[in-house]
């Protein structure tokens, strides 16, 4: 074996040459015979592996290199035939043969079990059958696909819709949502506003039973609870005024919807009556106006009450100064008055004394009487003189004040009665607003005398204007003077002179003291006063008053 692969390559034999002896015709049918053939045998492999590599996909593509080996391997053992025409390689040759019938026996084996499964291959008639089911499952494929793809997009347009819808209405329930929180907001301001509000709030059904009263309202009739709120709202009235509240009231708010004035409410508590300014309504559905609840907003009025007594107790003050100054000018009148007469006495009493005969025993005691007349008439007289000259000494308090003040202060407490009489107020007051010093109540009496003067000069029924107007004029430097002017029948000239005269009056139920009461305060205060007639309708009352400089 050694020796034999060692000469494998050695040409010791015989050429096979010799076999054709040599004879070219023979010898070259051979050799271009055996190179056609491994010409073609080494080709068939390139064609096979080009093949195989091109069709990665072919079943058993093995098998073709295997038969490219083989064919490869038969391609050689021809070379080896050429060769050993001139070579006597026969070991080579051999080994090469050997190769190939290995390569060819292999190949052999592997093909027999191939065949069953090369024979299971489809022929190109069934693959061409299969081919067109094929195309057939693809078109049907394709049809199934397009009309997937319409349900799809079908199916995208309704969720797309569907989507905006929701979209649109997620938005709307988002501005339900704001506009509902914004109502929301709205009721609780609205609920703290009468839940914080000082005024009584309360509601009530159409039946008249209150389902609703706020805090302050059922505090201020002594509630505790809005349990104990919801009883019938008659019971929130003092007994007495209910028949008045359903006859009327009731009556009245049913017919205009609404109804305001001043009530009386009850304290559930202490039982006393609280004066109420109430405003009564209905609450209305929005759009059919249809009547939904009665409701009330009313206002503790006893303050303002309180306020009204003390007001009519400052006038009857006022009314009682006037009475106490009337009582001293009457005094000072009859004062005036009876001191002629006991002057009269006192002369008369003198000539008396002087015409009894002085001898005259039995007319002693004439005289004696005479004299003590004279010297009670003296004595009464002396008495008079001093009361005169103690009113005209009573002095007015004096302080500083603003005429401008006392003007408007007089014309509240006028307002209500002028409001009455119909009589408009004008006032032109000084923007300097003078002060003067004087009695604040004494000058308030005067400037009451000359207005209530003024509207009674208006008070004819059917008079046509009713002006007053008030003025305060800086006419000097050190002197202000206030002016009333009425629009009512004028002074008539024959009366000019005794306007001021104590008890001269030209009404049915004057006194005739106004005009002088006033007279005595004016000069008591270093002022004059007098009357002029207007130009037109009327009179103007003024006076005068010294200003103060001590602002
Ligand atoms: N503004 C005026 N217009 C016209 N006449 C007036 C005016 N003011 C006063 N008189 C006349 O002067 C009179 C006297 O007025 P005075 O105020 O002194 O008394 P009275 O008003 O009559 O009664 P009282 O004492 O009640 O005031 C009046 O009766 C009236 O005739
Ligand atoms: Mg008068």
């Amino acid at each position: 074996m050694g020796e034999f692969l060692a000469r494998l390559f050695s040409s010791d034999f015989m050429p096979h040459g010799h076999c054709y002896l040599w004879r070219p015709e023979i010898l070259w049918l051979h050799v271009f015979s055996d190179g056609v053939i491994t010409t073609a045998y080494f080709f068939i492999p390139l064609a096979l592996v080009y093949f195989v590599r091109k069709r990665k996909d072919l079943p058993f593509n093995w098998m073709f290199l295997l038969f490219g080996v083989f064919i490869f391997a038969c391609g050689t053992t021809h070379l080896m035939e050429i060769w050993t025409v001139w070579n006597g390689t026969y070991r080579l040759a051999g080994v090469i043969k050997a190769i190939t019938a290995v390569a060819s026996v292999g190949t052999a084996l592997a093909l027999v079990p191939l065949i069953p499964q090369a024979l299971a291959l489809p022929s190109p008639a069934q693959l061409r059958a299969a081919n067109a089911k094929l195309e057939e499952e693809v078109r049907e494929r394709l049809q199934a696909e397009a009309a997937l793809e319409e349900a799809r997009s079908e199916l995208e347009t309704k969720v797309q819709e569907r989507t905006a819808e929701l979209a649109e209405s997620i938005e709307a329930l988002l501005a339900e949502i704001a506009e509902r929180k914004r109502a929301e907001e709205e009721s609780r301001k609205l609920a703290s506003l009468v839940e914080n509000s000082t005024d009584f709030i309360g509601v009530a059904s159409l039946d008249g039973k209150a389902t609703f009263v706020n805090g302050s309202g059922q505090a201020m009739v002594g509630l505790e609870s809005d349990d104990e709120a919801q009883v019938e709202i008659l019971k929130y009235l003092p007994p007495e005024d209910r028949d008045w509240f359903q006859q009327h009231i009731l009556p009245a708010l049913q017919r205009d919807g609404t109804w305001e004035g001043e009530t009386r409410f009850r304290h559930f508590k202490t039982d006393a009556t609280i004066p109420m300014l109430q405003h009564i309504f209905f609450i209305k559905e929005p759009v059919t106006n249809r009547r939904l609840a009665l409701a009330t907003i009313s206002r503790d009025i006893s303050q303002r009450k309180r306020a009204e007594d003390a007001l009519q107790k400052a006038q009857t003050d006022l009314a009682h100064v006037t009475r106490v100054s009337t009582m001293g000018e009457m005094a000072a009148s009859i004062a005036h008055e009876v001191n002629q007469p006991l002057a009269a006495i006192v002369t008369n009493g003198n000539a008396s004394l002087r015409l009894l005969p002085k001898d005259a025993e039995s007319l002693e005691d004439v005289r004696e009487a005479v004299e003590c007349m004279i010297s009670d008439a003296m004595r009464a007289s002396e008495i008079i003189k001093r009361i005169r000259a103690a009113l005209k000494n009573v002095a007015p308090e004096k302080n500083p004040l603003s005429l401008n003040e006392t003007i408007q202060e007089t014309l509240a407490l006028a307002a209500g009665e002028l409001a009455r009489s119909q009589v408009q107020v004008r006032t032109k007051l000084n923007a300097t607003s003078p002060l003067v010093i004087g009695d604040r109540v004494q000058l308030q009496q005067v400037l009451l005398n000359l207005i209530f003067n003024g509207k009674e000069s208006m008070s004819q029924p059917g008079w046509q204007q009713r002006e007053l107007l008030i003025s305060t004029e800086d006419a000097k430097p050190d002197e202000v003077t206030v002016a009333v002017r009425d629009s009512g029948s004028g002074i008539d000239p024959q009366n000019q002179e005794r306007l001021f005269d104590t008890f001269f009056t030209t009404k049915e139920d004057g006194i005739g003291l106004g005009l002088s009461i006033s007279r005595t305060i004016v000069e008591a205060h270093g002022g004059r006063l007098w009357a002029t007639a207007n130009e037109g309708a009327g009179a103007t009352f003024q006076f005068t008053l010294p200003t103060s400089h001590r602002n």
